[in-house]
């Protein structure tokens, strides 16, 4: 697609309205045939309510109102701040008629009203921003969209995350005549309005571009059906997550980026941790604390827990738990001594397993059994050869499987074709998978077999790797099917021996950077 800055003749000339504030003409995009309009409209309605697609410095965006459910009562700001809002917009659409009239488009009418609240990722550097959206429809074949932010008066005051204008529209004129007369344009209302052309700054047509971009591209995906390939937040609700996610970074991440003490990224090592404890911490309250289980009566432990951040930030959270691994990292002596005491040096060897031979003696390492109190919540996150012995140890769990390992502690690929999926695996894990695919699917299926329900969630952390699959119910009533034993899974892999081995050999080797 080329998207062209503004055409010499009609399109470049501000327009003004009745009040004289002035419309920027910036972008326009021929050819557009979003058959019929509502293709346009539902692409639209999705950035409003996810504004993060259009810049990732935006997390979420908050509807305070929405014509098609609430009432103007039901608004979530104030109801004088509403009826001035409403005055406001009432004027807003008066001018917009209009603009829209000077475009030769009859009849424009409010099919609906959005007041959103946009959060920004980095609240420290910008404030939320309170906008309304307004859905205009224009007659047969035409409809806009108008953003019109809340109590900004200049490009000052103007979040970073915002193009620095007081009103962005966004209009979609189709006719029968031909498909090159369809358009998609971009108009700014400034801050400063001149009546001549004037040169945006750089920044400014940029976004212009971009939002012209993506309202463009999802239109025509609507129109091709497109579907999402991966679903998010399936489990927890996205706001529950990113508001216990924000609150953790504010209060953990600077203090543990400066002092970290491993060679590994800090950025990515503790910002994925973060996210991982705020999605555990939602998790928990939805199904213990919720369920009047006390949050210190949730008792995890973090199997391979390498640097022992997850470990640290719920343990400073109010969890009872700990975490251990094969190898101490340097990292937990930053850690205050409360949460030292709960980071081991031990060896997994399951109980299951232990029929194989273990060569190797023990070397005065200290081994874990893996038989954990009932009910103890299990946390395999990226733990390599642990990945598929989590489901079989008869406990609720999270794995986030990362590199392919079989039940003999061994690297291995497992097999990337349809026929062992689950049929609750999501659409796109129908088709040949990935060696990651693959790993994520087995260790759901050994989950199921072994009488879990299994759930699925797509975790927003910063790793390609973050598939993750939960056992926390177990399955019952019509669901039953057969139900395979641990050893029986193990018989069906083909044995374990060699996993004690492995595992101890990676004592005497330099962890990597995970
Ligand atoms: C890829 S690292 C991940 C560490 C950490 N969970 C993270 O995400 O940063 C895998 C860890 O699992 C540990 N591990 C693997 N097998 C183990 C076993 N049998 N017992 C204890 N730790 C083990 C390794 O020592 C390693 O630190």
């Amino acid at each position: 697609m080329v998207l062209t800055s503004s055409d010499p003749e009609p399109f470049n000339a501000p327009i003004a309205d009745t009040l004289n504030q002035l419309w920027h003409p910036v972008v326009q995009q021929n050819g557009c045939v979003f058959k019929p309009v509502e293709h346009f409209e539902v692409a639209m309605l999705n950035l409003i309510f996810h504004p993060n697609i259009n810049s990732t410095s935006i997390m979420r965006a908050d509807v305070l109102y929405d014509s098609s459910i609430d009432s103007p009562k039901d608004v979530a700001i104030s109801y004088e701040d509403y009826e001035t809002k409403e005055k406001e917009i009432c004027c807003e659409i008066e001018k917009l008629g209009i603009l829209l009239r000077s475009n030769r488009v009859e009849g424009v009418r409010i099919k609906r009203r959005i007041i959103r609240e946009i959060i920004p990722r980095n609240q420290d550097k910008d404030l939320p921003m309170r906008q309304s959206c307004l859905l205009l429809s224009g007659g047969a074949g035409s409809s806009s969209i108008l953003f019109l932010p809340h109590g900004i008066e200049s490009p000052e005051s103007t979040p970073y995350y915002h193009p620095a204008v007081s009103g962005i529209l966004l209009h979609y004129t189709s006719t029968r005549a031909h498909n090159d007369a369809n358009t998609l344009q971009l108009f700014y209302r400034l801050f400063s309005p001149s009546p001549e052309t004037v040169a945006l700054p750089n920044r400014l047509e940029r976004t212009a571009l971009r939002l012209l971009a993506t309202a463009y591209k999802h239109s025509l995906g609507v129109m091709n059906g497109y579907q999402k390939r991966v679903q998010h937040d399936v489990v927890i609700d996205k706001v529950s997550f990113q508001d216990t996610y924000v609150s953790l970074k504010r209060r953990y991440a600077r203090d543990l980026v400066s002092r970290w003490v491993e060679s590994t990224d800090p950025k990515k090592h503790v910002f994925e941790d973060l996210a991982i404890a705020a999605f555990l911490m939602e998790l928990w309250d939805a199904r213990y604390t919720e369920k009047g289980c006390a949050k210190n009566n949730i008792s995890f432990v973090d199997i391979g827990c390498g640097n022992g951040v997850l470990v640290y930030i719920l343990i400073m959270e109010g969890y009872t738990g700990y975490g251990f691994d094969a190898r101490r990292r340097k990292t937990w002596e930053i850690f205050p001594d409360l949460v030292q005491d709960c980071l081991r040096e031990e060896v997994l060897v399951p109980y299951l397993c232990l029929d194989t031979d273990m060569e190797t003696g023990n070397k005065g390492l200290i081994f874990h059994d893996g038989k954990f109190p009932e009910g103890t919540f299990l946390i395999g996150n990226h733990s390599d050869e642990l990945t598929p012995w989590i489901p079989l140890l008869g406990q609720p769990f999270m794995v986030i499987p990362c590199c392919s390992h079989a039940l003999s502690g061994a690297k291995y690929r497992y097999r990337t074709s349809i026929e062992l999926r689950l049929e609750s695996a999501p659409r796109h894990n129908q088709q040949k998978l990935s060696t990651y695919g693959a790993l994520v699917e087995h260790v759901a299926k050994t989950a199921h077999d072994v009488g879990w329900v299994v759930e699925r969630e797509m975790l927003r952390i910063p790793s390609t790797r973050n598939a993750a699959i939960i056992g926390v119910e177990r399955r019952s009533g019509d669901d039953m099917g057969r139900i395979w034993t641990a050893e029986d899974i193990i018989r069906r892999e083909g044995g374990a021996a060699g996993f004690s081995d492995r595992v101890v050999a990676l004592t005497s080797k330099k962890p990597r950077s995970h």
